[in-house]
């Protein structure tokens, strides 16, 4: 298949692109800047120049596939504190792809992340059946489920908030042991047993691909390697390799410690992907967060 990516040159972008390679298909990736273009084209798929803005350009590119992953997101807004942006942004294009799409029953992986089910409020293990009304991009979430009804297979993928690995430069692990370093301790709040779950990027750009070949309209799919690993281990971990100490901080010091995560680092998100392992027979091989912590690649960079 011809498949049109957004948010080719990030993180998860740059691994979906092999992936999709390596099994056969044919990549075609935005890209809003000379740099990302050049991300793109290394990593072998053809780039499609344009802004997530540009709709007119986002409809062209997707109706010249045979299907479309979206992992574009504005995260310098949502960083700079103006989620809505992001989201409003994403909406768009989900809106855009999803209207270029219908009625010709093609596939359409979008993503939404974990942390949406622990903002709803879940306090048991969560799973893909779980789809709440409100929250952090529950309309962007709603939105691609609805496309199974105006003929486009559709599916989503929800992302643990710790998705890890060598290719991870600025995602939730990063910038918590940046701050580990400004701050010259490793923090967690209260007694640190909220839980995080938490995928590897090469298993996660394993089930877009699956997802994109085989997933069931409407789907939602978890990405989820380690169920919840308790917030305090990674602390402990970014400590040991810091070599600075590991502290509780109570709640209402959690804004002023960790900026923008303050908010979701105490949060308990315990998340199964029993189904989606089933579903699309997806099996992560990659090692678990704790695990991938200790290999020490996240811990080089100054
Ligand atoms: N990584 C995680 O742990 C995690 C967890 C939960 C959910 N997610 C979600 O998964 C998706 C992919 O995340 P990621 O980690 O791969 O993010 P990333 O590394 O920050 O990549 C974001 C991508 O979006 C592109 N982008 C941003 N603004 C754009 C715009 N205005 N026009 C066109 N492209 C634009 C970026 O292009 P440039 O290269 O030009 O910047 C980049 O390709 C996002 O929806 C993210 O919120 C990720």
């Amino acid at each position: 298949m011809r498949i049109f990516i957004t948010g080719a040159s990030g993180h998860i972008g740059s691994a979906v692109i092999p992936e999709l390679l390596d099994a056969g298909h044919q990549v075609v990736g935005l890209a809003r800047s000379n740099e990302s273009a050049a991300t793109v084209a290394a990593a072998g798929a053809e780039v499609r120049r344009g802004d997530l803005d540009d709709l007119d350009n986002l409809r062209d590119a997707v109706a010249a596939a045979d299907g479309v992953i979206h992992l574009a997101f504005k995260h310098e807004a949502m960083r700079a504190g103006d989620f809505a942006a992001a989201i409003t942004a994403d909406l768009r294009a989900i809106e855009t792809i999803g209207a270029a799409l219908a009625g010709t029953g093609k596939p359409f992986v979008g993503t939404s992340g974990t942390l949406t089910l622990a903002f709803a409020g879940l306090t048991r293990v969560s799973t893909e059946a779980d789809a709440p009304d409100v929250g952090p991009r529950v309309d962007a979430e709603k939105a691609v489920a609805a496309l199974a009804d105006r003929g486009v297979r559709s599916a989503v993928v929800r992302l643990p908030p710790t998705v890890h690995s060598s290719l991870d430069r600025h995602g939730f692990i990063p910038t918590l042991i940046a701050t580990a370093r400004d701050k010259g301790v490793a923090a967690y709040v209260g007694d640190g047993n909220n839980r995080w779950p938490a995928g590897h990027t090469l298993d996660a750009a394993q089930l877009y691909r699956l997802a994109l070949e085989k997933a069931p309209a409407g789907a939602r799919l978890h990405a989820v390697d380690d169920e919840g690993v308790p917030f305090r281990e990674i602390a402990e971990a970014i400590g040991r390799h810091l070599d600075v100490p590991v502290i509780s901080i109570p709640p209402e010091q959690a804004d002023a410690h960790f900026g923008y995560l303050g908010s979701l680092v105490s949060l308990d998100n315990p998340t199964s992907s029993a189904r989606t392992r089933e579903l699309l027979t997806w099996k992560p091989t990659h090692p678990g967060l704790i695990a991938d912590l200790d290999q020490g690649h996240y811990f080089n960079a100054p």
